[in-house]
């Protein structure tokens, strides 16, 4: 396992390269000496329960790591983000997603203004569309009931919905189908399109800015889908359409009915837009009512983060220990392993809340950042991936720290396959702790020529965090969780978590192609990017000019 170098010469950074340097001597196995580990390190929160007792990591590290959030005024900061304090400088905003699962709340502002009356009014309005849809008033253009759901959206106008439908499978009303489409790919949305009518069919328009060219793209081809089916005639848009966006009149422009728009705000980042309007897909699949309960879950989480202290609170500690693996004992990933089917995109989710957060190299003082920031986030359900990348994390040569996900009660699942499931999820943190040494193999009667083949170091930090239920609540607190962590981690490398300048250069670029495939013939660009264009536009012909 390698120990990082120290990069910084802050006397708190170096106390915990030392305390790294000496835990790193010995095993996480070791310090279950401690009779009260288990329970020392399991913090119950908001109906989830955190275990990071399997960490490399005793109460003085644990005590430097919180000497170093308290020198970052860790509780200064939290209490800035509740309050609608400007935690996003670069883009002078604030960033209330904590006040969208809080709409009786009147304290948090953002300009001296009391955000709350905005998020009732939108949840009201949300909930009559909700109502509209699913009790069959909310009709189509030829008068025919709506069945089908389309959200077009990217980034955090589609990842968040989409893991948090696709979980709550179970508790769906059946009312309407609701699809997602959100890569430019025309592959994308011929895939949904081609198994639906348009005239029991609903597009959602999600866009924070009303400007990305994929969801627009999309949008485009949805509304030639649905007025080819309807003769050219405009007034269907209406009735097929709506929008969430913080800008109404760039939808009303695109052609959406102003009364089919329904706001979100600047001071909602994108991927922490889930508990806003955004989340309209979410309500349509499990009504008004349990989406209600998802944002009473994340409540619960946001209760527990503003007011636990910070050894006791569940996204400090989350955040604490991946900083503490990721800076200090050198890990470079972090995998997310849920043990349960309807946590499948929690990985695509998170990777967008942690490394669009966090992916960052310039601290708030535009300074270098002295340590490293957001690791890579990956990973896979339980138990496919003990057949796929477990190998490599029980016998290869990095450290990864793993965070293992798991219901404890399944409404489906026969007994012999929850008990199989759980089995599996613990013995695999188990396992990656303990590890096996040659010696052990030999005593057991392994062939001494293969011990060495056969040899598992262990020592492999994880988390491991259980729910009685995944229900709309709990699964409202885990993601509260890690948009909480995320946050902390943001604070302790002193960066800004929620701005993501990266993106644009990328957007940039592919606007220039883009013109230039429609021109014909490549601009001037480096060698590689040429001859990749030419070699395109040599082969281009016969794609169609729509998906569908
Ligand atoms: O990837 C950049 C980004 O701006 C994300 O932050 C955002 O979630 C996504 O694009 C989609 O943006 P919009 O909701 O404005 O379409």
């Amino acid at each position: 396992m390698d120990t990082a170098t120290s990069a910084t010469h802050e006397p708190l950074v170096e106390c915990l390269f030392a305390h790294a340097r000496r835990l790193s001597a010995g095993r996480i196995d070791g310090l279950f000496v401690d009779p009260a580990r288990a329970d020392a390190w399991t913090i119950d929160a908001a109906g989830l329960c955190f275990d990071h007792s399997k960490q490399l990591l005793d109460a003085p590290a644990r005590d430097a790591l919180l000497a170093l959030a308290h020198a970052r005024a860790l509780p200064a900061r939290i209490e800035d983000l509740f309050r609608g304090g400007t935690v996003n400088p670069t883009e002078g905003r604030a960033a209330l997603h904590t006040a969208l699962r809080d709409p009786d709340d009147d304290v948090a502002c953002v300009d001296g203004r009391p955000v709350g009356p905005e998020i009732r009014a939108t949840l009201t309005r949300l909930r009559e569309v909700v109502d509209d849809v699913l009790d069959g008033r909310w009709r189509g253009h030829g008068g025919a009931r709506i069945t089908d759901v389309v959200n077009l959206g990217i980034g955090g106008s589609h990842l968040g919905p989409q893991l948090v439908v696709d979980a709550l499978r179970y508790v769906h009303t059946g009312a309407v189908r609701v699809h997602f489409v959100s890569n430019v790919d025309g592959g994308d949305i011929d895939r949904v399109l081609c198994q639906l009518d348009p005239a029991t069919t609903l597009f959602i328009v999600a866009s924070k800015s009303f400007t990305t060219p994929e969801t627009a793209l999309n949008a485009l081809s949805a509304q030639a889908w649905i007025l080819a089916h309807f003769a050219a005639d405009t007034r269907a848009i209406a009735a097929h359409f709506f929008a969430i966006t913080a800008h109404p009149q760039r939808a009303v422009e695109f052609g959406i009915a102003r009364d089919k728009v329904l706001p979100m705000w600047d001071w909602v980042g994108g991927r922490y837009s889930l508990w806003s309007a955004i989340g309209l897909p979410i309500a349509l699949a499990i009504g008004y009512p349990g989406f209600m309960a998802l944002l009473a879950g994340a409540r619960a989480m946001d209760a527990h983060f503003r007011s636990a202290p910070l050894a006791h609170n569940a996204p400090v500690m989350l955040a604490l220990c991946g900083l503490w693996n990721t800076n200090f004992l050198g890990a470079g990933t972090h995998a997310i392993v849920p043990y349960d089917e309807r946590l499948r995109l929690l990985p695509d989710y998170l990777q967008q809340l942690e490394m669009e957060s966090n992916g960052k190299r310039v601290t708030l003082d535009a300074e270098a950042v002295p340590l490293g920031t957001a690791p890579v986030v990956w990973g896979g359900i339980g138990t496919n991936v003990q057949h796929a990348f477990f190998q490599m994390l029980h016998q290869g040569t990095r450290l990864v720290p793993v965070d293992f996900m798991l219901a404890l009660r399944h409404p489906r699942a026969v007994q012999g396959h929850h008990d199989m499931l759980v089995a599996n999820c613990f013995a695999q943190s188990e396992a990656l702790m303990v590890g096996r040494t040659r010696e052990a193999l030999r005593a057991a009667g392994a062939d001494p020529t293969l011990a060495i083949h056969r040899e598992q170091p262990g020592n492999q930090p994880s988390n491991t965090i259980v729910m009685d239920e995944l229900t709309p609540a709990t699964l409202g607190a885990l993601l509260a969780l890690y948009e909480h962590k995320t946050f902390v981690q943001g604070v302790l490398w002193q960066i800004n978590s929620f701005d993501q300048w990266g993106v644009e250069l990328g957007k940039q670029l592919a606007a220039k192609l883009l013109d230039e495939l429609a021109a014909g013939h490549p601009g001037i660009h480096d060698g590689s990017t040429t001859r990749l264009m030419e070699r395109y536009l040599a082969r281009r012909s016969g794609v169609r000019d729509r998906p569908i």
